[in-house]
């Protein structure tokens, strides 16, 4: 045996956990012990874990080519073209693919920042929208920031549904304003309608792009297609990965008509982008997501969801604040630091994550049931009754 000399760097707080195989929305630990996965890889397994059909056309894609630079053209990379146009909103015509979520926000931002010739950028307080250095230049968390300036351009961070400054801040020099339609990573804060508008008010008003990131909220995750679609507004630019790919690596950034037709041969680039596997799995996504009416039966569990974490928060008032989000992005606002909530959840069997500083958030796979919902609100009661008196111990012992 050779010894492992080799450390993975410590990015995430470990959760305890060795994985060895998953089916739809569960998950088993080496131990044989089965999870309800609500974590998801972040959400990017909303089509479940080991979509069969996504299995099938990855392993057929694995037989015939696997690699191929993008300037080479494949089957894959047709189908992939013909199925994005079934699901993409009018007139985002001009599209590239790549594997995360960061590399499509930050070709976003870099094309705003050259076809407009401007140099900044709006974005907002809790805004979340990747690690490398142009996606972290509008991410607003202080922690993730830290000690990696300057940043590529100047960016303003606004707070977040306040239109009156919006109005005031976006002018003849912002390149572009980025924004999700929920806020994961910051706290399952939604957008207002007004505040969609708004922003694409000013943008038409000053020519600033409107970057739509929805890396996490697309796809059907809140039982729309695309989320901003509840504002009918169209973006300019629209940012979408996690889910995309049926938990393949696949993410995407789409532009409109007028800035597609300016970029040309060297503008950008990546060696794996568009490849045949990713292409692969996005088409079989894509089937999957229209042919099993995915968006409608997020709707309708989402409601189940959010009603029965409705009843929770009237019965456990005392440390439920409030319960956030849409469709299966959804959870519960604690009022206190829910660090100790996620772990009684996966001790019992639920894995979640959390959102903000105080959100417990769930992020399942499109297929969860209401059995499984029933699962996770008794075991939250469970948690939250024996929280709740520990809280009432306490105050009594102060
Ligand atoms: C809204 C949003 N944008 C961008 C990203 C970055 O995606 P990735 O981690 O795939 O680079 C994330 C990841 O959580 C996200 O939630």
């Amino acid at each position: 045996m050779v010894e492992i000399m080799v450390k993975l760097i410590q990015f995430y707080s470990p959760r305890g956990l060795k994985l060895s195989r998953a089916e739809n929305q569960y998950v088993w630990d080496v131990d044989g012990r089965k999870y309800l996965d609500c974590h998801a890889q972040y959400g990017s397994l909303f089509l479940g874990h080991r979509n069969p059909k996504i299995v099938n056309s990855i392993k057929e894609q694995l037989n015939l080519i696997y690699g191929a630079y993008p300037a080479f053209n494949t089957e894959a990379k047709e189908r992939a073209l013909e199925s994005l146009s079934k699901i993409l909103p009018k007139k985002l015509e001009y599209v590239y693919m790549f594997n995360g979520g960061s590399e499509a926000v930050e070709l976003s931002l870099k094309v705003a920042r050259k076809l407009t010739g401007r140099k900044k950028f709006i974005s907002f307080i809790n805004a979340f929208h990747g690690r490398t250095m142009g996606a972290l230049s509008v991410t607003w968390n202080p922690r993730y920031r830290e000690g990696y300036d300057p940043f590529p351009w100047e960016v303003k961070f606004l707070p977040y549904n306040k239109v009156e400054e919006l109005e005031k801040e976006v002018d003849n020099e912002t390149a572009g304003v980025i924004v999700e339609v929920i806020q994961g990573e910051g706290g399952l804060n939604e957008a207002s309608v007004e505040f969609l508008k708004a922003i694409r008010e000013a943008c038409d008003r000053t020519g600033a792009q409107m970057i739509v990131d929805e890396v996490q909220t697309g796809f059907g995750r809140t039982g729309l297609l695309w989320a901003h679609q509840i504002a009918n507004i169209k973006p300019d630019i629209l940012v979408a990965g996690k889910a995309i790919g049926g938990g393949f690596p696949v993410s995407l950034a789409a532009f409109k008509t007028e800035l597609g037709e300016k970029l040309k041969e060297g503008d950008h680039g990546s060696t794996f982008g568009v490849n045949p596997l990713a292409c692969a799995a996005l088409t079989a996504s894509i089937n999957v997501l229209l042919e099993e009416n995915v968006v409608e039966k997020t709707a309708q569990i989402g409601r189940v969801f959010k009603e029965s974490l409705e009843e929770l928060k009237e019965e456990f008032s005392e440390v439920v604040r409030s319960v956030k989000g849409r469709g299966l992005m959804i959870g519960i606002e604690t009022k206190f630091e829910p660090t100790q909530i996620l772990k009684f959840l996966q001790d019992d069997g639920v894995i979640a994550l959390r959102a903000g500083k105080l959100v417990v958030r769930f992020l399942p796979p499109y297929m969860i049931t209401v059995q499984d919902i029933q699962f996770i609100t008794e075991t939250l009661r469970k948690i939250l009754s024996q929280v709740k008196e520990d809280k009432i111990a306490a105050k009594t012992t102060t």
